[in-house]
């Protein structure tokens, strides 16, 4: 079958879920009915064997794989691989492991570049988001206090020489993730600018998503930006960015675009190098399943490759020199530049099981399926919990891999939830994450999860917990 999802869309197309024979348009009381459609998809699902190959423990439906990916067996291998090495071959794994430890940054870059749509020498894996948020940010602040990045008008004298007297303002949004405005803040702050006056806040409308056009404006209201740094999806309401449209907005403004890709990496396919986005970061523990705290990654364009780092390290050093061990630094000529120190092994070792693992389920065909997942479970919401609202854009353009739904008790609920083996998270004010990651959940999980929710919520069962608990979710 060419869409194995179409008996979804057909159904959500003629009427929505629940109402039997008498709606939408199919007169097929099976397809209206939610279990016979969710079995229906399971049967048809391509992808359904993936399951099998990750470690959700038995009992649990783990729909928190935006914050933390289940281990996989092909992920827990490439760790016991590389802690065999290591109690064999000591510190000679740097060179004589299979492959060789000394260029895991780069390895793993490449096998990651396809998910991005990226060049191999344009990915790299090191450091963390926020390290790489302020190593990359930095290079670009450099760049432009240099006077050599982008043109822009408000940069340059009447003579075409550069103005070092007008700072660079960063474009962000008021629903990022909060590390990010503080790692630019400090950023800027490094450089002798006010963060108060030079980083840009683009307001979010509804208090859920950001509208492009307010993306767009404000770099027509101000011609200082130098950098448009933006989530390729919110973390929060998982609305999708459109990468292309903001990389160009910004450079027709004379600015740089960076991205922070943690929402979006894995579970979306991206064209980084075709968007011209200038960097991305992401990390590999939500999507890319590979393991709490794992290595974090990111993109550089190759027409940068050969600047130097803000945050330069030794690792990040021309690697066929590297051990020369000269105190003058020479840039690596690709994003392997922006690594920083010695890579954490053991941190990065299950990334390349786990990526392996969405390479051979294919990007393409994960997002077709998490599009299902996440109509299937909004149609569900929508037919079952009058209560319940939903957060994340419903056009498929727009939606990342999770779904927000929003209710005033959302952290008890989430709380419930949890404790009922439906692993959610919450985040404030009123928001439950749901997310039906493609690799590893079914439309049957989906219904359970939405069934889930409404007996509690019938019940009252969420009221008996405490608010204002904190901690990790
Ligand atoms: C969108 C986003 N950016 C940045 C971060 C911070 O990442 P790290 O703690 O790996 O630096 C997170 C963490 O979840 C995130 O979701």
């Amino acid at each position: 079958m060419d869409d194995p999802y179409a008996p979804a869309r057909d159904a959500l197309a003629g009427g929505g879920l629940g109402g039997g024979a008498d709606d939408g348009d199919a007169g097929d009381a099976a397809a209206s009915d939610p279990a016979i459609l969710a079995a229906r998809l399971d049967d048809n699902d391509p992808l359904s064997a993936f399951a099998d190959r990750y470690r959700v423990p038995d009992g649990v439906l783990y729909m928190d794989g935006n914050s933390l990916g289940p281990a996989s067996d092909a992920a827990l291998a490439s760790l016991d691989r590389v802690v065999d090495e290591w109690r064999d071959l000591l510190i000679s794994g740097w060179t004589d492991a299979d492959p060789p430890w000394f260029s895991v940054g780069e390895r793993l870059g490449d096998a990651l570049a396809p998910l991005v749509g990226a060049d191999p020498s344009e990915v790299v894996v090191g450091n963390s988001i926020t390290v790489n948020v302020h190593t990359l940010v930095g290079t670009f602040l450099d760049e432009l206090l240099a006077g050599n990045g982008p043109e822009r008008a408000g940069f340059e004298r009447a003579d075409g020489t550069w103005d070092p007297a007008v700072d660079p303002a960063v474009l962000v949004n008021e629903l990022d993730f909060p590390s990010d405005h503080y790692a630019v803040r400090a950023q800027l702050r490094q450089r002798g600018l006010d963060p108060d006056e030079t980083l840009r806040v683009v307001e979010s409308r509804d208090g859920r998503t950001i509208d492009p056009r307010d993306v767009e404006g404000a770099l027509a209201t101000h011609d200082d930006v130098g950098i448009v740094f933006m989530p390729t999806a919110l973390y929060r309401s998982g609305q999708l960015f459109d990468v292309s449209r903001i990389a160009q907005a910004a450079h027709e403004a004379g600015a740089y675009a960076g991205f922070d890709a943690a929402h979006s990496a894995g579970a979306v396919p991206h064209e980084f190098r075709e968007a011209g986005v200038d960097f991305a970061v992401w990390c590999t523990y939500k999507y890319l399943n590979a393991g709490p705290g794992s290595i974090g990654a990111l993109f550089v364009a190759e027409r940068h490759h050969g600047l130097t780092p803000a945050l330069a390290g030794w690792w990040g050093h021309e690697k066929a020199t590297q051990f020369e061990m000269n105190t003058e630094y020479t840039p690596a000529d690709s994003a392997g530049a922006w690594q920083i120190g010695t890579p954490p092994l053991l941190s990065a070792a299950p990334l390349e099981g786990s990526v392996e693992l969405l390479r051979e389920a294919g990007i393409e065909r994960l997002r077709a399926k998490s599009l299902a997942l996440t109509d299937f479970l909004i149609a569900l919401v929508d037919d079952r919990l009058p209560e319940v609202g939903v957060g994340t854009p419903r056009d498929h353009a727009a939606r990342g891999g999770h779904v927000a739904l929003e209710h005033p008790d959302a952290e008890r609920l989430s709380a419930a939830l949890t404790d009922r083996g439906v692993v959610v998270d919450f985040r404030p004010p009123n928001v439950v994450r749901v997310c039906p990651a493609a690799p590893y959940t079914s439309f049957a999980d989906v219904l359970e999860v939405v069934d889930g929710i409404g007996a509690i919520l019938d019940s009252g069962a969420h009221e008996e917990y405490a608010t204002g608990g904190g901690g990790v979710t």
